[in-house]
């Protein structure tokens, strides 16, 4: 078949989308990352591998021939094919007793090791058993969390002055229907602070005794997956990348890599926030950052949300890295 009968064809075979013989099998727009990562992701996306196998209009052919390189956190990843390892002339005895150990410290604390320790955290606090159910997962200290179809009461926001009032939740008001480990959850509440965790925002986290989106609960259904933020100075340089960097990880920790997303500054003062970098959103979505007063005197459910890593936990990236031993 010539090349343009047999791409016609598998534009018109789309049994994924019915009704809709124009739409391409992906949105390879859809990816905000530079073309050197495209080997990795699609090693770690199998499923866009294989429709870009089958779509002779697929922009990335020229990476399927090759997808073992890995960043080092997925499971198989050999050592020789992940994108980077630190290289230590000597080691510090006081934090790693060789190079070897030094170099994985360094690996752990300051480079894609990081991702590694955050995955093999994560819990499932609240668990779902039906479709249309809720969940949430964290990874420890709650300082990363998935949820879905999460349900949020702003009809009587407690705002005022403080960005991060810790008690403008109160029981009832965050939640969805699943099935909560209270315990679970209490024991994440370590590093419980505005920039460290999420624990004040999610301590209150309340089993609903019906499915939020699908019984009606909601005033405003938010289909778009949402990023919470809790965010740093944004007139600082410093202080702002911490919260650039700890969404690209979260982007990794959660391996999607969509500018199709909702970012939603989680704030609880009616005040602006004031952004001296804002062009930088820009690599992550393709839309304004929200503030959460925008949903106040709403019940607002989300049926996919994470809550990034924040910009200032402890033996965090990059305001509290420690770089020992190397
Ligand atoms: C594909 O993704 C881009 C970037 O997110 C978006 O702007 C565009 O609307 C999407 N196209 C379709 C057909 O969904
Ligand atoms: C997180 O990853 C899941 C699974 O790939 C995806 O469905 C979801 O949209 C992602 N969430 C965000 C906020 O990007």
């Amino acid at each position: 078949m010539p090349p343009l009968l047999l791409a016609l064809a598998v534009v018109i075979w789309s049994p994924a989308e019915p009704g809709n013989p124009g739409r391409r099998l992906f949105n390879y727009s859809s990816l905000a990352l530079p073309p050197e990562h495209i080997p990795y992701f699609l090693r770690n996306n199998q499923r866009v591998a294989q429709l870009c196998h089958q779509d002779p209009l697929c922009p990335f052919k020229d990476a399927l021939g090759d997808l073992s390189a890995c960043w080092g956190y997925e499971e198989n990843c050999a050592p020789d094919k992940r994108f980077g390892y630190p290289v230590c002339s000597k080691a510090d005895v006081r934090w790693a007793p060789s190079v070897p150990a030094a170099q994985d410290l360094f690996w752990k604390q300051a480079d894609f090791g990081y991702v590694k320790e955050r995955l093999s955290e994560m819990k499932t606090l609240c668990s779902d058993s039906q479709p249309g159910d809720s969940s949430l997962r964290c990874s420890s200290h709650a300082r990363f969390c998935q949820a879905t179809n999460l349900y949020l009461d702003l009809r009587r926001p407690r705002r005022g002055h403080e960005r991060y009032k810790e008690d403008f939740i109160q029981h009832g008001e965050l939640g969805g229907r699943c099935k909560l480990s209270r315990a679970s959850l209490v024991a994440e509440g370590d590093h419980k602070s505005p920039l460290q965790s999420w624990y004040a925002e999610l301590q209150t986290y309340t089993e609903l005794d019906v499915q939020p989106i699908e019984d009606g609960l909601c005033d405003l259904v938010i289909e778009k997956p949402t990023v919470f933020m809790k965010l740093d100075a944004g007139v600082n340089m410093y202080h702002h990348f911490c919260d650039f960097v700890n969404l690209y990880v979260s982007q990794h920790i959660n391996n999607s890599f969509s500018p199709d997303i909702n970012i939603l500054m989680w704030d609880t003062s009616f005040h602006a926030y004031g952004d001296l970098f804002p062009e930088t959103w820009k690599a992550f979505s393709d839309y304004d950052i929200i503030h959460l007063k925008t949903y106040d005197s709403k019940r607002v459910c989300f049926k996919d949300a994470i809550f990034s890593l924040l910009p200032r936990m402890r033996y965090g990236l990059f305001y509290n890295t420690p770089l020992r031993g190397c």
